[in-house]
């Protein structure tokens, strides 16, 4: 919201400003390695990855390469912001040349991907999405606030809301997974958490939410793919979850490499200017992807770099990162009339509004090194981490193996049981090497003993504990499959394991759902743990030993074959011929219907009864309950989750879709009613001709502890 002094404040510097130092404000530079060798950033992550050099080689190389910042260019007034800034005494430097040495002496603002954690780092956000839990989302991200701040950050990429519903998709790793709502909740307890409620503080910094819009929809899954769909189902399904993080009071917004339905984001109009500002009142600043408005000519809408910089900047987009187009051509556009000085002085106030708001010219030096180092990895922040990690684990199959016994002899298998830096998943930019705990460092702690598996003969022991899934490169930006298979290793260790007679868990790390069909059949336990961040061993043992009862719950379907996507997700269209015996039916031949997990399912160590569930029209929605019981002998959280299904529309809508949820302590034997308010805004939809709509007559109420098992309440909506 605009601040009336801070307009003034605006106002008065822009009047002082050349052309020249306009267009500066809207150049993000990022730093141009230098150092002993001629490898470009780029060919060292390739070599990384290629296995010609290994991690920690890598790591070195590049925490010892010196950057180049650029500072002629700063010094001129040609560096509005930086990308990558990751210590506080390398910021302050660049803030004292541009402080003291500029004409007019403007603060920069250094945006880093802060996405799950700084140093301490977190689950990834489609781990932590299967928490369900908007209060520990909020934490995870203040905690992150208060590392990175630290470190000279003032903003963070993040949160991602994009809704993610093809687990080809790499960065379905940075998303809350399929579901609308949920990626909205997501995306507004992050808000809150990054920035507080003040920006000013030290450890605030700003959110840019993103992808806007839509890329989480990329065809078949594939990394910077097109995004092309119905107005409906995009304001319906993709729209609401930026919507909601935008109206969070997020004072950035990132435009999405794709193109939606033929117009590539970093120049979209309709999504720039039309929704972001005019429909939702937006008034904070734009940052374009990476490189995205040079791009566009890649994508053949933009003849040449002032081409793209022309539209880009038309469009509504305000800061350019890293491409350079606005930096090289915007004066000479407006100078030919082709940008108005209106639109131009539009974006530079979108930019000195975010830098006030964060009080960055008052105080432009925010942390020090001293600072920076006692505010990492505090035994607090281990402990979120550990809480968080928890959490977010979901057990998908337990016939009774576990909670283990203390002092039961474990053999300890796979490639991912004993490598901690494995833990933190995509985007860990700050970890160091040795940071993260592995389930191996995790039993080292708590003298556990154990045996490491590694080649026949198999030792004696009571039960086999076998680490395997994705490497963290194998998920997050350009990091999409095409098969969602265990790998034949994993397949083989799983056999061999089940072949000793020995009762096997199995304990999977990935990105993304996976096929985890042999894992399913091979052992007698499987923990879902994802990429689990710092405390990720001494979290999966907490849970393993039963000192904590797993509560986490699926947010995105796990596919029985990769072959289902992309039609796996949950809030899936209704047919004409919904599948089933009668061949002509929508189906596969080679794969099932079903996911092999559905959405919304996770076990806990104890059983959970639902009954009695009533559902009634109320001024403005729908008033639903259900009574659930905790039938083990554990106190346990459970994830109460109320779906709505519109049975006779005017447009073809979901089988199912989530409407709110609860997640609820319950002692043994306690019981409880459960109480959800559906708002009536919660049922509408957009007909043929794009008016909001909610229908009067029967609307099915599913409530029940995922998307498959649930009671059934009807409300004749209006009509009672
Ligand atoms: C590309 C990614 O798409 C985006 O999410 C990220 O914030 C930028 N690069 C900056 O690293």
């Amino acid at each position: 919201m605009k601040h009336p002094e801070i307009e003034k404040r605006i106002k008065e510097l822009m009047s002082e400003m050349t052309l020249e130092e306009k267009v500066g404000q809207l150049h993000q530079a990022g730093g141009s390695l230098v150092g002993a060798f001629d490898l470009t950033l780029e060919e060292i992550l390739t070599m990384v990855a290629d296995g010609r050099m290994t991690e920690e080689e890598g790591h070195n190389m590049l925490s010892e390469a010196r950057r180049d910042w650029h500072e002629d260019d700063l010094r001129a007034g040609r560096i509005g912001s930086y990308i990558g800034v990751l210590s506080a005494e390398e910021m302050n430097r660049l803030q004292h040349i541009a402080v003291e040495e500029t004409r007019l002496g403007i603060p920069l603002i250094n945006g880093v991907d802060v996405i799950h954690g700084f140093r301490t780092i977190t689950p990834i956000p489609l781990a932590e999405s299967c928490a369900w839990d908007m209060e520990l989302w909020q934490r995870t991200a203040r905690m992150s606030a208060e590392e990175a701040t630290a470190a000279g950050v003032h903003m963070t990429f993040s949160p991602m809301v994009d809704v993610s519903k093809d687990p080809r998709w790499g960065r379905i790793a940075e998303s809350a997974g399929e579901d609308a709502m949920l990626n909205g909740l997501y995306g507004e307890a992050k808000v809150r958490g990054y920035q507080s409620d003040d920006l000013t503080r030290h450890d605030a910094m700003a959110a840019c939410v993103k992808h806007f819009a839509a890329y989480g929809a990329a065809e078949g899954g594939r990394d910077y793919n097109r995004v092309d769909m119905s107005p409906q189902r995009f304001e319906e399904e993709y729209l609401p979850s930026y919507e909601r993080a935008v109206k969070a009071g997020a004072r950035a917004v990132m435009p999405a490499f794709n193109d939606l339905s033929g117009v590539p984001c970093s120049v979209n109009k309709k999504l720039l200017t039309d929704i972001l500002r005019k429909r939702w009142g937006f008034d904070g600043m734009t940052i374009s992807d990476a490189n995205a408005i040079a791009e566009c000519i890649n994508h053949g809408i933009a003849a040449d770099r002032r081409d793209a910089a022309r539209q880009a900047l038309n469009a509504g987009m305000n800061m350019d990162m890293t491409s350079g187009c606005f930096l090289d051509h915007v004066k000479e556009l407006v100078e030919a009339g082709e940008v108005s000085m209106d639109t131009l002085d539009e974006a530079v106030s979108n930019i000195l509004r975010l830098k006030f708001e964060l009080g960055l010219f008052d105080d432009p030096y925010r942390s020090n090194a001293e600072e920076e180092k006692a505010a990492m990895l505090k035994p607090e922040y281990r402990a979120l981490a550990r809480e968080a990690a928890q959490k977010s684990m979901v057990l998908l199959k337990n016939s009774g193996l576990l909670p283990l016994k203390e002092g039961v002899r474990i053999g300890l298998a796979g490639a991912m049981a004993s490598n901690g830096d494995e833990m933190c998943g995509t985007w860990a930019g700050a970890v160091q090497p040795g940071d993260c705990k592995s389930i191996r460092d995790g039993m080292d702690e708590e003298r556990i003993g154990y045996a490491m598996i590694t080649e026949e003969p198999l030792p004696d022991c009571d039960v086999f504990v076998c680490a395997i899934g994705e490497r963290k490169a194998e998920s997050g930006e350009a990091a999409s499959r095409a098969s969602l298979e265990l790998t034949e290793a994993d397949i083989a260790l799983l056999k061999r394991l089940k072949e000793s007679g020995k009762p096997v868990v199995t304990v999977v790390f990935a990105g993304r759902p996976l096929c985890l069909g042999p894992a399913v059949e091979y052992a007698d336990a499987v923990l879902m743990a994802w990429h689990p961040g710092t405390e990720a061993g001494p979290a999966i043992l907490d849970l393993l030993f039963g000192r904590v009862n797993p509560s986490a719950k699926l947010t995105a379907s796990f596919p029985a074959a990769t072959g289902q996507c992309p039609t796996l997700y949950y809030d899936h269209i209704r047919t004409g011929r919904p599948a089933g015996k009668f061949k002509y039916t929508s189906k596969y031949l080679d794969a099932p219907v079903e996911p092999l997990f559905p959405f919304g399912f996770g076990l806990s160590y104890t059983s959970y009864r639902y009954s009695e569930i009533s559902a009634t029209q109320t001024g403005n929605g729908i008033h639903a309950e259900i009574t659930v019981q905790n039938t083990g002998d554990r106190a346990g959280d459970e994830i109460v989750q109320c779906y709505f299904r519109d049975p006779a529309a005017q447009r073809v809508r979901p089988v199912r879709k989530l409407a709110a949820f609860e997640k609820v302590t319950l002692q043994p034997g306690e019981i409880k009613r459960v109480a959800f308010d559906i708002p009536e805004t919660a049922l509408g939809y957009y007909d043929q001709d794009m008016n909001f709509v909610i229908d009067d007559g029967l609307i099915e109420i599913h409530i029940g502890g995922n998307v498959r098992d649930t009671l059934l309440a009807d409300v004749d909506y209006r009509n009672a």
